[in-house]
């Protein structure tokens, strides 16, 4: 059997998309393991879901570090010192420069709630509500220099209702993030991911659907 591909997630906050991570590696359905969770909050409640499932910790607070390439360059040494072979962003609410970014090219990926390059940033469940789109969704990346820029490689789509609130578009697009983050670990585990200019090829191919989504509905 060949060696499991192995996991560095970094997190900054309650650590859900990590706990879908864990539990899809747990169950199979994700050839990984996660063998370290890098969290610059002391306070994170991604801490104690990796400890509860086993999984060694490292708390590298940013605000014990004057410089910012010093902070970066502890997490790799913690990367490194894991043999990470993919680092999953996982909910982490730092800029994640170059000296990251270049320790591990075309290893990093991010989960961002929104239909990326729509709303990319921060609080992006109220900005797609205050457009007034009719959906929005989640996107999975390759992370590149840019905020949210990098390569796409899977995105899940939600309807947004006249009776939606922020919270209630985050809660729905949250339901698909869990879902399609394990996915794309797992085509990257299958080393199905291929980057063509800024488009990510999957090879093999995967069997398209072609549904076509209308909100509000035609009648
Ligand atoms: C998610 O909405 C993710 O898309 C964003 O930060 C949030 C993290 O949530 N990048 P959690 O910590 O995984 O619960």
């Amino acid at each position: 059997m060949s060696k499991k591909l192995r996991i560095g997630a970094l997190a900054s906050g309650g650590g859900t998309n990590l706990q879908a991570i864990i539990d899809r590696c747990a169950d199979g359905s994700v050839e990984a393991e996660i063998v370290v969770l890098i969290c610059n909050n002391p306070g994170a409640g991604a801490i104690a879901r990796a400890e509860k499932a086993g999984i060694e910790t490292v708390t590298i607070d940013h605000r014990s570090f004057d410089d910012r390439t010093d902070f970066d360059k502890a997490i790799v040494a913690a990367l490194q010192q894991a043999e990470v072979d993919l680092v999953v962003l996982a909910g982490f609410m730092r800029i994640v420069t170059e000296t990251i970014l270049d320790s591990f090219p075309n290893r990093v990926l991010n989960i961002h709630p929104a239909l990326l390059p729509s709303f990319p940033g921060l609080h992006v469940q109220q900005k797609a509500l205050d457009y007034g789109a009719r959906f929005s969704g989640c996107t999975v990346h390759f992370v590149d220099s840019g905020v949210d820029t990098g390569p796409i490689i899977i995105q899940a789509v939600v309807p947004i209702f006249d009776d939606d609130t922020e919270d209630s578009l985050a809660a729905k697009i949250l339901v698909q993030e869990h879902k399609i983050y394990p996915r794309a670990i797992q085509l990257f585990a299958e080393g199905r991911l291929r980057i063509e200019n800024r488009r990510v090829i999957i090879d093999p191919p995967l069997a398209n659907e072609d549904v076509a989504l209308i909100n509000p509905p035609l009648r």
